[in-house]
């Protein structure tokens, strides 16, 4: 059998060209289904994921990291039941930052004994819930919520396991809207903070300090970080034995980088190589919380082109093209894929059908009246007309997850691919279901 034509703007071989010769030459396809079929058979725009590129991030990490890691998908990173299923039969668990995400396991029908839950602020009936569903620990990073804690431990007759999140002030090298390990950032209890914190952890009857907890921030592409972070936390429990009492996991957060067809992805390995040994120095086990090195890649979401309109300004050259701004307008936009208007996020972009050879300079627009809703703006692409398909790639992660109904647009649909078969895990949301809420609102 030949080998499939690569496809340079996927950070997966499940996303592939169609070999020459052979039906759907040229075309992309995911694993052994060709992306034009799903598009014809759910509408656009749409969510496409590889089950083969989820299960193989799974099993790299898991070979990086080796059986005694606990590796906690992030839940926001997707939360598409069927994708959570999937992550668990890896033997992964879960962080969780709200009632929601934890809610989300129990209604997939998953454990919860190797969840996580973070987050800066969480509610009374959250904690509740967590207790209730007897999770690993609760990452805490404000100090407020201690006593929070301790009074669910005391109504549930037993001590939470607690661990404590740093903010080591470490530089991450990704967006400012994504860094959260900077002390300028809500994030954590700062260093100088944080002997404080411990005390009244330790002190505290229903509350154990189980570990500690640093997440810098995401996308990040080297392992330095990581190793800094560790390395002052580690130097300030070697300040206080009891700093150290009891201490048996050390969370290392997630924030692995993916190429977005561009650079290289976070070498996973060595952030295990350089941390594993550290770790088990002190006896301290391994936990990690990534979401989009497990999803982003195997995500695109296939979008329409539904025009072509150059824009260009009186005694300037012909319209497209020439001298102004030429327009590639879609039909998905801002709402289903945030990225590119929030963070300038560039996520590579390519034609589901074989691509023509002529290239243009152009913004790919979606149909929200928001100047900030592009997917790519001065890109190169191959020239493309009303009616084609797009592919947007590594939208895996965090595309139907921030997904939102602005304009009063239905969220789109998602399908998981395995090998030839397609199956929709979400459908594409209803208007009914859009104002399901509002109607029949008594406003007497
Ligand atoms: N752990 C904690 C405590 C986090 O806050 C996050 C992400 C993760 C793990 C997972 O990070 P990942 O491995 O996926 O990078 N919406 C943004 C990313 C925000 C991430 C927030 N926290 C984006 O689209 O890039």
């Amino acid at each position: 059998m030949s080998s499939p034509v690569p496809c340079p703007e996927s950070g997966t071989a499940a996303f592939h060209r169609g070999l020459p010769g052979a039906a759907g030459a040229g075309e992309l396809w995911c694993e052994g289904t060709r992306v034009a079929a799903l598009a014809e058979r759910f509408g656009t725009p749409l969510y496409v994921y590889s089950g083969r590129a989820i299960d193989e991030r799974a099993e790299r990490l898991r070979r990086a990291f080796g059986a005694d890691a606990t590796i906690c998908y992030a839940v926001k990173a997707n939360s598409n039941l069927t994708l959570l299923r999937r992550l668990a039969g890896h033997g992964l668990g879960f962080d969780v930052v709200s009632g929601g995400e934890l809610q989300r396991l129990a209604i997939a029908g998953l454990a919860t004994d190797h969840v996580v839950f973070a987050g800066v602020a969480k509610e009374p009936w959250e904690i509740a819930a967590a207790v209730a569903a007897d999770i690993l620990f609760f990452n805490v990073e404000s100090e407020h919520e201690l006593a929070l804690l301790a009074a669910a431990g005391a109504t549930a007759g037993r001590r939470l396991r607690v661990a404590l999140r740093l903010n080591p002030d470490v530089e991450a090298g990704t967006h400012a809207y994504i860094t959260t390990g900077k002390k300028q950032n809500k994030f954590g209890i700062g260093l100088g903070r944080a002997a404080d914190v411990v005390r009244r952890i330790v002190a505290e009857p229903w509350l154990e300090l189980a570990g500690y907890h640093v997440h810098l921030g995401s996308q990040l592409r080297s392992v330095a970080p990581y190793v800094d972070a560790f390395e002052r936390v580690a130097a300030f429990a070697d300040a206080d034995p009891a700093h150290r009492e009891g201490v048996t996991h050390y969370d290392l957060g997630g924030g692995f980088g993916i190429s977005y067809g561009e650079g290289d992805e976070l070498d996973v390995a060595a952030v295990a190589e350089a941390l594993l040994p550290r770790l088990s120095a002190r006896g301290w086990r391994p936990v990690l919380e990534p979401g989009r090195y497990l999803v982003g890649d195997a995500g695109v979401l296939v979008t329409r082109v539904l025009g072509t309109k150059g824009q260009s300004q009186p005694g300037s050259p012909a319209a497209a093209g020439g001298g102004g701004t030429e327009f590639v307008l879609v039909d998905a936009a801002m709402n289903d894929l945030v990225r590119p208007a929030l963070y300038q996020a560039e996520h590579p972009i390519a034609p589901v059908a074989a691509p023509r050879a002529e290239r243009r300079t152009v913004d790919v627009v979606g149909p929200v009246c928001e100047t900030g809703d592009f997917l790519a703006r001065g890109r190169q692409l191959p020239a493309t007309v009303a009616g084609d398909l797009l592919a947007v790639f590594a939208a895996g992660a965090y595309g139907a997850s921030m997904a939102s109904n602005y304009n009063s647009r239905r969220r789109p649909a998602e399908v998981l691919v395995d090998g030839d078969r397609a199956r929709l895990v979400r459908r594409r949301e209803t208007f009914e279901q859009l104002t399901a809420n509002e109607v029949e609102i008594d406003e007497s």
